[in-house]
This record gives C-alpha cells, structure tokens and sequence, in this order.
C-alpha cells in the first residue's frame, strides 16, 4: 500500500516535470525571438547607446557628441565637476587621458576616438576594457581645424597593455 502511495506520487511528479521543461522550453524560445527581433531594430538604426562624461565647460567634448550623434549614437552627455576618480577607477592610465570619458556596451572609450572605430569595436568585440585617444589631436572628431595631427587609437586593458588599434 505505501509502495503504490510512493510509486503514484513519482509519477505525478515526472508529470509535471515533463509538463515544466516543455514550457521552459517554450518560453526560452520566446525570449530568443523577442531578443534577436530587438537587436535587428537596434542594428537598423545603427544606434548603439553612449554615455560621455564630461566637464560642463569642454566644448569639444560636445563637439565629439554631437560627431556621435551625427554617426547614429544615441549619446547621454553626463556633466561631472572632476573625471579623475572616473578614469582611474576604469583603468585608464595618465598615459591615456584625454577630456572625455564614454562608456558603450561594457567598453570604455576615452576621448576624441572617430566613430568608425568604435562601430569596429562593436563589431569586432576584441577582449580589452577599450579604446582611447590620448591627449586632444588636432583634426580628431571634435578637434576639427585647419590643421590635421596623426594620430593613433589605442586599445588597452585592465593590467594597463596598449595596442595601436587604428591609426588616423
Ligand atoms: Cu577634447
Ligand atoms: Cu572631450
């Protein structure tokens, strides 16, 4: 009598297991399509959200911006006193600096870097914590002049290793 109480309630119990993974099943399926239909729009309007730190007084951080915004980015400007803490806590080294700090998709991208080069990065989702413009080049997106510098786009990661990435 008790083997046959134990033996019903093992099946009821594969039962609803069954009945469980083929709606978790379902339902991860669902996911999957609402996920991929959202990343088809998002890659449609080639707008990749970024948000820039910058000093309320750089003007051409809101030029870099607006370079962004003019290349399809959906950019938040967030206006900070002092980006100092920000760049050390994300690992970038002095070496690196430069006016701006923008974070997108779990990379860091310091400074006037081209937005060409950070659709790449996107594209290419290479294993470092980003990519930077040291310094302000003359002639780099948000630098626009007379004069054109060359200038290279470094790519570095959390033990401070840099590579050329790409050279403007
Ligand atoms: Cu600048
Ligand atoms: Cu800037």
């Amino acid at each position: 009598m008790l083997a046959t109480v134990h033996l019903m309630q093992e099946e009821m119990l594969m039962r609803d297991y069954k009945h469980w993974t083929k709606l978790a099943a379902g339902s991860a399926v669902v996911v999957l399509a609402i996920t991929t239909a959202s990343w088809a729009v998002t890659q449609e309007a080639g707008g990749a959200a970024i948000t820039v730190y910058a000093t309320p007084t750089c003007g051409c951080c809101t030029k870099w911006g607006d370079h962004l915004r003019a290349n399809g980015f959906d950019v938040t400007m967030e206006l900070v006193s002092d980006l100092t803490q920000l760049k050390v806590s994300h690992g970038i080294g002095s070496e690196l600096t430069s006016c701006h700090t923008a974070f997108v998709e779990g990379y860091v991208v310091e400074g006037h870097v081209p937005a060409e080069v950070i659709e790449r990065l996107l594209e290419e989702r290479p294993e470092v914590a980003g990519i930077a413009v040291p310094g302000m080049p003359q002639g780099s997106p948000g630098m626009e002049g007379d004069r054109h510098e060359a200038y290279e786009v470094l790519a570095f990661d959390r033990e401070g290793t840099t590579t050329v990435y790409a050279r403007r």
